[in-house]
């Protein structure tokens, strides 16, 4: 079929799935492992997708080198997430969390060894034993490089299932019908230019976060927030936005991670009096206290004038003692990263850190099995029928205000195999699909027709890293009503700016122009979100830490934010309540309490 020109090609599947990380991956090969006909489509090939950079470990309470329970695993998630949380999908989490770690060894995941021959656990921040009494070995590890391996694990699941992939496929819009249900995704084919129409009973977005939306970050450049934009321009909110977590160490000057498990393994922090700081913030856990406690603490150690180097602006982290041994065998790929990107022996010297944008807590609102929610105020937990999201893009909402570390790849594989059996459970293979609407890819095409011919003055790089300095200053590590309401006002001049975009190729075949004005319009979609909510929060919670409303408020604040966008960029703020129950009555509603580690 042909469309205003461009070469449309219909495609009709049970399910899509955009996005093939490890939530993606875990939902694509559940789903065609469970007979449902399925597509991923994904914007760069599988085993290149952000999941691979993963370090440290996947949390669960396997008990692997000392007791440990999925209670205290639970416990720790809520309070890391400092009440924002849903206690029910936590449960759900931190129970499944044992199941799914067995599962991914059993699909060939090779994770390090402890001499008996059992997955070997590491500490990290905020795991705790017996409800905070002391660190807890959870994190599940294959050396310092996790991800990879899982990745690598799930993509060949995929295969193996018959999962059917579009590599290189940019998912530009949904489908949504007049009822409001999603019926499938738009998606351009980077390599022929022609335009695809995947419509499906389900399409299930996993398509990751928005760290490129800062200056620096240790995500990905693929990471642009397309699910959580792609939702806002359906007419669906996006949630707690506003939560964005900066990793205590990411290198100075690159931004690049230097995994929380180097601190598991014994590594610390210093100011420039040699002082391990961290015992004065939190005596108990130290250098594994929670991330946003940690990185608040570098930030007022440099602010104070204990930062190190010859501006004072960073910290440092030690590994030297640990011996080239514990380092060649633990932490081989951080050590190689410090090496080039720091020019640091970590064997012998210190690595230069700095907090760095990590991991947005927010994104596409689901319930615990994937569902994305179109809230209302008669009914929070309405679902949008069609539509799922999982991974970092989805808030189902285990991580609240802050993410405890290990607990993301958990998040993938939990949720990405919660999607596959709600779908194994609601759909029927082949079912036959209603004719699609006559306007449903009218808004990706205009998008596409717009920004194609766009000849206005700015190139697409200069709007965006107006949009990254803004970000990166006015939505940091701390904020005030002043910053944050001059980050909404630059970010509006920003977002008008769009208007004035320039591309330079018009051709529609590896227009890499044209995917970089269109990933800017998602980033620019979820910076929006992101400070609007930011601005609207008057307390500190997790990694929203406000020196204008230090306490958090938990009488006017346990909720969490919908930000709504019209075309023209207008956010609209509304709120739904946390899910203060569990999901069934083997764990208890754990009250919120004073966090301290
Ligand atoms: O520090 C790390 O290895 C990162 C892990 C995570 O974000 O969960």
């Amino acid at each position: 079929m042909s469309n205003n020109g461009y070469s449309i090609i219909d495609h009709t599947y049970d399910v899509v799935v955009v996005g093939a990380g490890g939530a993606g991956l875990r939902a694509t090969m559940g789903l065609a492992a469970a007979g449902l006909k399925t597509a991923c489509i994904t914007k760069v090939f599988p085993t290149r997708s952000h999941t691979v950079a993963a370090q440290g470990g996947i949390g669960a309470a396997l008990g692997n080198m000392a007791e440990d329970r999925w209670e205290w695993h639970m416990y720790d998630t809520v309070k890391g997430s400092d009440w924002l949380g849903d206690q029910d999908a936590i449960e759900y989490m931190c129970r499944q969390a044992v199941p799914a770690v067995l599962e991914l060894e059993h699909f060939g995941v090779p994770f390090s060894r402890t001499a008996d021959g059992k997955i070997y656990q590491r500490p990290f921040g905020g795991h705790m034993r017996n409800y905070g009494e002391a660190p807890v070995q959870r994190a599940c590890a294959a050396a310092d490089r996790t991800g990879h391996a899982i990745l690598h694990t799930l993509y060949q699941q995929a295969l193996k299932n018959h999962a059917e992939f579009f590599v290189e496929y940019f998912a530009i819009d949904l489908m949504m019908d007049d009822s409001g249900a999603c019926r499938g995704v738009v998606a351009w084919n980077l390599d022929d230019g022609t335009i695809h129409r995947f419509q499906a009973q389900t399409t299930v977005l996993a398509t990751g976060g928005y760290g490129r939306a800062y200056f620096s970050c240790t995500s990905a450049h693929t990471c642009t927030g397309d699910g959580n934009a792609m939702v806002l321009r359906a007419g669906l909110p996006v949630q707690d936005h506003e939560f964005i977590q900066f990793h205590p160490t990411g290198i100075y000057g690159s931004g690049c991670l230097i995994t929380e498990g180097a601190r598991g393994e014994g590594g610390y922090l210093t100011n420039s009096e040699g002082e391990r700081f961290m015992e004065r913030y939190a005596p108990t856990a130290k250098d594994l206290a929670s991330r946003d406690v940690v990185s608040r603490s570098m930030t007022i150690e440099i602010r104070d004038g204990r930062g190190v180097g010859a501006e004072r602006d960073h910290i440092l982290l030690h590994l030297e003692h640990l011996g080239a041994e514990v380092l060649l065998q633990r932490l081989p790929g951080i050590t190689e990263t410090a090496r080039i990107f720091s020019g640091v022996d970590a064997t012998k010297e210190p690595i230069p850190v700095l907090p760095t944008v990590h991991y947005n807590m927010g994104g596409i609102p689901t319930n615990h099995h994937g569902e994305a929610l179109n809230p209302s105020d008669k009914d929070p937990d309405a679902i949008c029928p069609g539509l799922m999201a999982v991974g970092e893009c989805g808030s189902a909402s285990v991580h609240g205000a802050n993410r405890l570390g290990t607990n993301s790849l958990l998040d993938l594989v939990v949720f990405g195999r919660a999607a596959a059996l709600r779908c194994a459970d609601k759909l029927k293979p082949g079912a036959s699909l209603p004719p699609l609407p006559k306007d449903a890819s009218d808004l990706a095409l205009s998008r596409i027709d717009r920004l194609r011919h766009a000849k206005g003055g700015r190139p697409t790089a200069d709007i965006r890293l107006e949009m990254q300095r803004n970000m990166q200053v006015n939505a940091a590590v701390f904020r005030t009503q002043e910053v944050l309401a001059e980050g909404c006002a630059k970010i509006d001049q920003v977002w008008d700016s769009l208007g004035d975009i320039r591309l330079s190729d018009r051709s529609m075949i590896w227009n890499s122009d044209l995917v970089e004005a269109l990933e800017l319009e998602n980033l620019m979609a979820c910076a929006k979100t992101s400070l609007y909510s930011a601005e609207a929060r008057k307390e500190s919670r997790g990694a929203h830490a406000r020196e204008d409303f230090p306490d958090r408020d938990d009488e006017t604040w346990m909720k969490h934010s919908l930000a709504w966008m019209d075309g023209q960029g207008t956010v609209t703020l509304t709120y739904r309540p946390v899910h203060a129950f569990t999901l069934t009555n083997e764990a208890e509603y754990i009250k919120p309490q004073t966090r301290v580690y």
